[in-house]
Formats: C-alpha cells, structure tokens, sequence
C-alpha cells in the first residue's frame, strides 16, 4: 500500500468484528512502529496487548474510562486492546535528569504521539482497524494491569478487524493549515 494513500485512508475504527487478531500479526505491527522517530532515537513507547476478553471488559468498565459510555462500548467488543505507554525521565531529559528544554516533559508525549499513529498505521496496512483514546483513568489502568513505576500510560488503543470503515471526519484544507512565512 502506498504510504500517501495509507495515511489518507486510514480512519478510527470504533467497531470490529467478533474475531481474535493474531499474536503474530501484533509482533509484525510492533516490528515496524519500532521504526517511529524518538527524542535521540531513546525509543521509550512500550505496547502491552490485552488479548483476555475479561481483562478487557475490566479496561472497559467505568472506573477505567472515567465513565465515558461511548468508549466504555467500544473497548468493550474489542479483541484486542494495545496500551500504550512510554518510559519515564528519558524523552526531552538530560543524563543528569534536567530537561533539555524549556518545554519540560512535554516530549515524552510527543514521542508517544509519534509511536501511536506509526503504530495505528502499521496496523491499518495489515487490514486491522485502531482507534486511539485519550480519555482513561491512567492510575485505574496502571493499577489493574500492573504497569511498572518507571513507566506512564500514554495511550490505549483498541484494535480489530474493522466492520465496517466510516466516512473521513472533514479534514482542513491546506489553506486553512499552511502559512509561509515572509519578511
Ligand atoms: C490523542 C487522541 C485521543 C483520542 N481519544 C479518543 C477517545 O477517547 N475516544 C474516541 O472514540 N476517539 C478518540 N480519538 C480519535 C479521534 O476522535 C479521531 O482520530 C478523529 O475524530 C479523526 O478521525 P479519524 O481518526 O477517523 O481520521 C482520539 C484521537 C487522538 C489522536
């Protein structure tokens, strides 16, 4: 699949059909996400799978999505839910532990940001279907799953083969984003 058409194709899948994914196919997934830049390449996004449908109803439960009812459905009749976090302290710090910039920890997320839509769209060219939340209780879900301290939760990702694929939400033109800067 061409990476231009891959990108534009691509879109949140919300709604997937009642059949497991593939430990494998995810490994293959992984394989190329590693690919994502990173801040001096410290690769600190870490994919943990949750392939146990109980374990995903629990993620799926209001303590976990903060009550979120549309997310709490959806995750809910996922086969697969990826949860994604980064390692702490490494991304946008120095070696002594300072930042590197002014901009504090606000890299760490970037990195995470990167690592999720390589990731989604790894997934999507081997016909699976992702949808990124942002809205979950991160101690919930580091509790339940017994994430490591040095890590945080970025992202949790429900993944599947799709039902069905919707319409692209309207997308900005390059008007409206693009300015080029003159003197
Ligand atoms: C950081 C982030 C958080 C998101 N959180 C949610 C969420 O909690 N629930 C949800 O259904 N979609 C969530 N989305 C998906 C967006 O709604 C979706 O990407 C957007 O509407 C554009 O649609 P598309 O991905 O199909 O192009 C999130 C996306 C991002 C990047």
């Amino acid at each position: 699949m061409e990476l231009i058409q891959g990108i534009r194709e691509r879109r949140s899948i919300r709604k997937f059909e009642d059949r497991p994914v593939p430990r494998e196919l995810l490994r293959e997934v992984v394989e190329t996400a590693a690919y994502a830049p990173s801040w001096k390449n410290t690769q600190t996004a870490r994919y943990l799978v949750v392939d146990d449908k109980e374990k995903i109803r629990e993620l799926a439960g209001e303590a976990c999505m903060l009550g979120f009812e549309k997310n709490m459905e959806n995750l809910s009749k996922a086969p697969a839910v990826v949860v994604l976090t980064g390692i702490k302290g490494r991304s946008g710090y120095e070696r002594d532990g300072s930042f590197s910039t002014s901009k504090g920890s606000h890299w760490e997320s970037f990195d995470a940001g990167i690592a999720a839509q390589t990731f989604c769209l790894a997934a999507w060219e081997k016909g699976l279907g992702t949808v990124i939340m942002g809205l979950f209780d991160e101690k919930e879900i580091a509790g339940r799953l017994a994430i490591p301290q040095e890590q945080q939760v970025c992202a949790v990702i429900a993944v599947g083969y799709p039902q069905s694929v919707p319409e692209a939400p309207r997308r900005k033109n390059a008007e409206e984003l693009l300015t080029f800067w003159e003197a």
